[in-house]
């Protein structure tokens, strides 16, 4: 009827129709594909998952070992490649390499930009799920100095990316299965959250029909603002920051209640979840015990711990509903296992491949329109050019 609403940030506009994840956030309940959270993270493996996520059903023996194979066979990417991962400056952040590498690949795969049926659709995706391990470990090896190996997708997903990521020249990779267990679970509870930032984004950019690489190009630099999957990294540096500071988390909270004070205490708060976040209370968990089976004491853990303890007693976090994210403790489990800060959010976006790649399918085989949201104009109103010499 022509009658434009405007809803800031879409608080209250739904954007689609979606079978993938359902999330309850006053009850603290997120399911993919009608499986809890919970259930999965305890008993799935991670292509698993991705395969649940991206066509709706949990595989079979057969389905798996194909959809494992398909993968593998992808899981090298053009030589080229290389020397776009060697042109950027060891400072570069890892999240803009990457969502550079992933767009780049469209350049190597040109089969994989007009993807129509399902045939193109799958082989496109075992493409991306093949090659992006291989980027997320070359985007950190790059930065250390290390060279650019292949793995052996043999060892199965997870483990062959980290050893992708960690193995040494001239030294045997042993696989240490607490770090590949936590690891698992990490990527699985990040696999997907409906229809968040980087989500929406990658459904808006792939409206126009724009390639699945280019959409999770688009998706990967969504994630990477600091109010979105960039809090991990802020997370732990900020933790790190109160560290430092003599450990003085009650300063910390008080700054972050100050509304003259633009610091906000980074992993608190969700656009949905009022009550609790149900990744958080396992990642927490998780981090407890990933901790002390690799018998690591970290300071930051408790400070960590304390910052919770008070939030949840403070009237300004209770009455904003305002309870701790998935950020909150991930960070501290990445980092205990040797994964550098600055690539906390490339660990996000690599779990979140599954979740991305399956909204985009729905998006396309749902043949939804070109996303194109209205404005309401508040500009000037029409009014005479005027020459340079007369400004
Ligand atoms: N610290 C202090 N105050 C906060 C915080 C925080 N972390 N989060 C929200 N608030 C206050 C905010 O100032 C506002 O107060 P008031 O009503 O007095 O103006 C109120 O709570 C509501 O906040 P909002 O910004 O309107 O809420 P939103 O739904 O637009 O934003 C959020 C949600 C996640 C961006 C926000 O809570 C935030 O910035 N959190 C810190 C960053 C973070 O941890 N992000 C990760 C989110 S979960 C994983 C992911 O999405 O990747």
């Amino acid at each position: 009827d022509g009658v434009i609403t405007i809803d800031p940030g879409y608080k209250n506009t739904g954007s689609c129709v979606s079978a993938i994840t359902f999330l309850d956030g006053e009850k603290g309940i997120l399911r993919y594909r009608g499986y809890s959270i919970e259930e999965l993270a305890e008993k799935a493996d991670f292509l698993e998952v991705a395969y649940l996520l991206i066509f709706g059903e949990l595989p079979t023996t057969e389905v798996l070992e194909k959809f494992t194979q398909d993968i593998c066979a992808q899981s090298i990417v053009d030589e080229d490649v290389r020397k776009i991962v060697d042109a950027f400056p060891k400072s570069a952040h890892p999240m803009g390499v990457i969502s550079s590498l992933t767009s780049a690949l469209t350049a190597f795969n040109p089969s994989s930009v007009n993807v129509d049926s399902e045939e193109d659709m799958y082989n496109a995706i075992v493409k991306i799920l093949g090659k992006f391990p291989v980027l997320v470990a070359w985007t950190m090896r790059k930065k250390q100095g290390l060279p650019l190996d292949y793995g052996d997708c043999n060892l199965g997903y997870v483990d062959n990316t980290f050893k992708m990521m960690f193995k040494q020249p001239n030294k045997d990779y042993v696989k240490n299965p607490i770090v590949i267990s936590a690891l698992n679970k990490l990527l699985i509870l990040h696999a997907d959250h409906e229809q968040n930032c980087s989500t929406s984004t990658v459904r808006i950019a792939g409206s126009s029909h724009a390639g699945l690489f280019a959409s999770l190009s688009a998706g990967i630099s969504a994630l990477w603002g600091p109010l979105h999957g960039g809090a991990n990294q802020a997370v732990l540096e900020m933790l790190e920051a109160i560290r430092l500071d003599g450990g003085d988390t009650k300063k910390y909270m008080a700054k972050a209640k100050d509304k003259n004070d633009p610091f906000r205490l980074m992993g608190f708060g969700h656009r949905v979840y009022k009550n609790f976040d149900p990744r958080a209370k396992i990642i927490k968990k998780a981090a407890d015990e990933v901790l002390s089976d690799l018998g690591i004491d970290d300071p930051i853990l408790n400070i960590a711990k304390a910052l919770e303890q008070e939030a949840l007693n403070d009237p300004y976090f209770v009455d904003r509903k305002l309870y701790p994210n998935v950020d909150f403790y991930s960070g501290i489990i990445y980092r205990a296992m040797g994964i550098p800060v600055e690539m906390f959010t490339v660990m996000f976006a690599m779990g979140r491949l599954p979740g991305w790649i399956a909204q985009w399918r729905e998006m396309r085989l749902g043949k939804e329109p070109i996303g194109r949201p209205r404005q309401i104009y508040v500009g000037e109103t029409l009014r005479p050019f005027t020459p340079i010499t007369e400004r």
